[in-house]
Order: structure tokens, then C-alpha cells, then sequence
């Protein structure tokens, strides 16, 4: 999977459709998306022009480029199976690189039917990968439990400094489940907190880069979400510097935890 993904959601037609192409002219090879965000066909569309235009110098195909979509809601098996085939219908790729359940709202009998569903959605080649999303350790230990024919690969979560959930991302990490972030800049509600500007200062990057960076040092993978061309470029152009541990500690420290959307992971 691709260390950092463009993260699209509150952006509709033409405004996703352009910040998908900016992204991948920026060199991002992963998009996050949802059927909540009613933009996987203006996603999808996004990639195969960019695949086909003279943009693309490196001769990358569908295979070198990674999408993530959601289900809205957990359901009855059937329901997500076929919600799960009109995804990859809108997107238009093919399949559909990464499919998660967006949420573990709808209790635990539909939480499970529905990974079934992602299970078998993998078995029929319409998605490489599963994962889950915004679940509590409860409900990863629920489907865990559950003993399913393929684990979820991934648990897309809100993560941080300001909300670091460190007993969430130690379990997914001892569980091999890849912790993605959303929100990695908090919602750029704290891009002029003390710590974050004093800090950037000193690696002379941005508080975006900052914070960017601080996700990839816990092996995280970010999201960070841009429609701004030249924001999109310079969240993700984090080689230059490393946190040291030090900064790093005092960055955790900063735990408040702040929800800047929703948070779904103590639900029943
Ligand atoms: N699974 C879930 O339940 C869930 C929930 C929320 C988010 N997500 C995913 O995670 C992605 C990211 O989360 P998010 O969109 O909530 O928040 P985010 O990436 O933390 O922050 C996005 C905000 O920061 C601004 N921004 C971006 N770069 C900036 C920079 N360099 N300097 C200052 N401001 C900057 C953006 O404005 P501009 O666009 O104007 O640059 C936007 O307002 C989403 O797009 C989505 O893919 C998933």
C-alpha cells in the first residue's frame, strides 16, 4: 500500500475530479474515498485520465495506483454485496484496491454478515484488500473472534497529536492491522498550536508536513485531504526531515482527544 493517500471527502465533482489529478501529477499512488462521499465515479475517472494522459511519465497503470472506498452503512449480506458491486461499478477500474466498512454502527450481526460480504467481494476479484473503519478494540476483537476466513487488513481511525489513541493503535499494531489516519492534520484546527509552529520552525517544514510526518514515524498511513494544488503537493513532499524522539514525545503529549468529526468506536 502506498505510504500516503489523498483523502476526498467533503470535495464533489470537478473539485475531486482536479484534486485527484493533482495529486497523482504530485506523485500520490493512493486515494481514499467512500460511497458517503458521492465521488468514486469522479475518483475512478480522475485515475484512468491520468493513467492515459501525457502527465503520466512514468507509463504507471491501474495496478500502480491504489483506491479505497467505503460501505455507507453495515447491512444484510446480500444489501452489502451488491452496494459492494455498484462501488466498483461507479468507480470504473475494475476493482477496487481496498474496501472497508466505514463505520461499526448497525450492531454486531450486521457488522459480521457485511464482512462477509468484503470477504467474498475479495474471493470474486471486485477487491484486493479488506479492512474496517473507525472500529474500538471491542469490535476487532469481536470479528477477530468471529474466526473470519480473512482478517481485516486495515482499521481506519482518527489519529493525531491531538487525538493519538494510543490503546486503539497499539492493538491494531499487535494484530498486524495497519492503522490508517484520518484527519492526520486535525481538520487544520491546531495548525497554530504552539508545539506545531515551534516545532516546524525548527525542521523548517510546515505544520501540515509536521504532522504528516509524525503519522509516517508511528507507521501510520496518513490521509491528509487538500483540494488546493499546491497543498497537496507539499503535504506529502515529507523526505527532507525526520522527528527526532525527543519531538516526537512532546507531539504525543498533546493528546486531547480531539474528535473533529465523528467517533463511531465505542458504539454497541
Ligand atoms: N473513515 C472515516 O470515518 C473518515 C472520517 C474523516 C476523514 N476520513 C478520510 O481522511 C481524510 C482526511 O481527513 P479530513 O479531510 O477530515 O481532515 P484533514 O486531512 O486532517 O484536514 C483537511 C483540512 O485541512 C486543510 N489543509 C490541507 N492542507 C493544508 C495545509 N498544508 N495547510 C493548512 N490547511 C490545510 C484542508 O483545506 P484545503 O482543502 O482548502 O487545503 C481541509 O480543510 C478525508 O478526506 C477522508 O478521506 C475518513
Amino acid at each position: 500500500m502506498p505510504t500516503i493517500h489523498l483523502g476526498v471527502y467533503l470535495t464533489r465533482g470537478q473539485e475531486t475530479y482536479r484534486a485527484v489529478k493533482y495529486a497523482l501529477e504530485a506523485g500520490y499512488r493512493g486515494i481514499d474515498s467512500a460511497q458517503m462521499y458521492g465521488n468514486e465515479k469522479e475518483t475512478g475517472q480522475a485515475i484512468l485520465d491520468f493513467l492515459a494522459s501525457d502527465a503520466n511519465t512514468n507509463a504507471l497503470r491501474r495496478e500502480d495506483i491504489h483506491l479505497t472506498s467505503k460501505l455507507a452503512s453495515n447491512s444484510t449480506y446480500d444489501a452489502a454485496r451488491k452496494s459492494i458491486k455498484a462501488s466498483v461499478e461507479r468507480c470504473g477500474l475494475g476493482y477496487i484496491d481496498l474496501f472497508l466498512l466505514h463505520s461499526p454502527y448497525g450492531g454486531r450481526e450486521l457488522r459480521l454478515e457485511s464482512w462477509r460480504a468484503v470477504e467474498d467481494a475479495i474471493r470474486d476479484g471486485e477487491v484486493r484488500i479488506g479492512g474496517v473503519s473507525n472500529y474500538g478494540v471491542k469490535h476487532l476483537q469481536e470479528l477477530l473472534d468471529s474466526e473470519p476466513r480473512i482478517r481485516p487488513a486495515v482499521n481506519q481511525i482518527e489519529v493525531h497529536p491531538f487525538n493519538t489513541r494510543m490503546d486503539l493503535t497499539s492493538f491494531c499494531q499487535e494484530h498486524d492491522i495497519v492503522v490508517e489516519a484520518y484527519a492526520p492534520l486535525a481538520r487544520a484546527m491546531r495548525m497554530k498550536h504552539a508545539a506545531v509552529v515551534s516545532l516546524s520552525r525548527k525542521y523548517s517544514c510546515t505544520p501540515a508536513q509536521l504532522l504528516v510526518r509524525w503519522s509516517l514515524q508511528h507507521g501510520y498511513v496518513p490521509l491528509p485531504k487538500s483540494t488546493n494544488k499546491e497543498r497537496i503537493k507539499s503535504n506529502a513532499d515529507i523526505g527532507g526531515f525526520s522527528i527526532d524522539e525527543e519531538d516526537m514525545a512532546t507531539l504525543d503529549e498533546l493528546d486531547e482527544y480531539l474528535v473533529t468529526d465523528w467517533d463511531p468506536t465505542d458504539c454497541p
